[in-house]
């Protein structure tokens, strides 16, 4: 089934006059969205608005042609949902809690329950831990749990919020294999500061910065848009500034103790800069601080 999210001009504003959202409008369809910014840019807001666990403050959001304000209970079936903190974590069998969880999302039949459990543990890697306390589990795990809970009654959209920050290599790789698997028939919206990941898995992105969308694309757009204009060099400490004053500085990094700039120009900014391939992160930071 081809699944659609229609966000349009969503704005959110806090109580506290915080413009978290404004006017985001952005044009989902099946596969791996990734959603990149700073911290504070508003990701989880959107996230939030979008499960409907808060109302915007105006603009309008639809998945699959049904309204998303105007019938909140019917999308919390339909949207899958792993927050950036899950809070508290019960001293509840894996097992168990997806059972409780499946039956609030609507599936009553005990045998379908059952099979779409044993099914979500064993995909996430879970089964041989199911009857273990989730409260127990490792950071790698609870996250593997987490997507399970996310994916019970087979949501046509389903959002996590930064699910990868804090797990090891070896974890993050084995959730985004099963996010990248479960996911290629809905739509999946990821929050993420690893713009690998975003170049890894995701056929589409936006970055967000102070509540708006400031660049949307495939990420092979986002590569294009830099190509040839990529450059490093290696400098000692006090000469950052003076390069700093002089060229468009995308980042900059200590490799082997060495100072290394990586900074963006359509022509060698300056004698020493060696031309590099273009990485995701080079356009996330070339659109973040305004170099287009
Ligand atoms: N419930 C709230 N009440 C008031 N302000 C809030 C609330 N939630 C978020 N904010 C503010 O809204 C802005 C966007 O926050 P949000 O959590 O959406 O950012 P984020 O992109 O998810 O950041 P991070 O990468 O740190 O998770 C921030 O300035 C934040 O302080
Ligand atoms: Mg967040």
């Amino acid at each position: 089934m081809n699944n659609n999210l229609h966000i349009t001009n969503l704005s959110k504003t806090y109580a506290n006059g915080i413009n978290a959202l404004s006017e985001v409008s952005l044009h989902l369809e099946n596969g791996m969205f990734g959603l990149l910014g700073p911290n504070g840019a508003g990701k989880s807001s959107l996230m939030k608005t979008i499960v409907g666990l808060q109302r915007p403050t105006s603009g309008s959001l639809s998945l699959n042609g049904t309204d998303v304000l105007a019938n909140p209970l019917e999308i919390k079936r339909q949207v899958g949902y792993l927050p950036q903190d899950f809070g508290i974590y019960p001293r509840v069998s894996a097992l168990d809690l997806l059972d409780h969880i499946a039956a609030l999302k609507g599936i009553s039949n005990k045998k379908e329950r059952t099979e779409q459990v044993t099914w979500l543990l064993e995909k996430t890697n879970l089964y041989a831990e199911r009857k273990r306390d989730v409260s127990s589990f490792s950071g790698g795990m609870r996250q593997r749990f987490g997507i399970a809970q996310a994916l019970l009654g087979n949501p046509r959209c389903i959002i996590v919020d930064e699910p990868t920050a804090g797990l090891d290599p070896e974890e993050r790789n084995r959730f985004n294999t099963v996010l990248a698997e479960l996911g290629k028939d809905v739509i999946v919206i990821l929050s993420t500061h690893l713009v690998e990941d975003v170049r890894n898995l995701c056929s589409s992105m936006a970055i967000i910065n102070k509540g708006r969308v400031i660049a949307h694309g495939t990420p092979a757009e986002f590569l294009a848009a830099v190509e040839n204009c990529v450059w490093q060099i290696t400098v000692e400490p006090h000469e950052i500034t003076r390069y700093k004053e002089r060229c468009h500085i995308l980042s900059t990094h200590i490799q082997s103790g060495a100072f290394v700039i990586t900074a963006l120009a359509e022509t060698c900014p300056d004698a020493g800069f060696q031309h590099i391939t273009p990485r995701l992160e080079d356009a996330y930071f070339a659109h973040l601080y305004g170099y287009f």
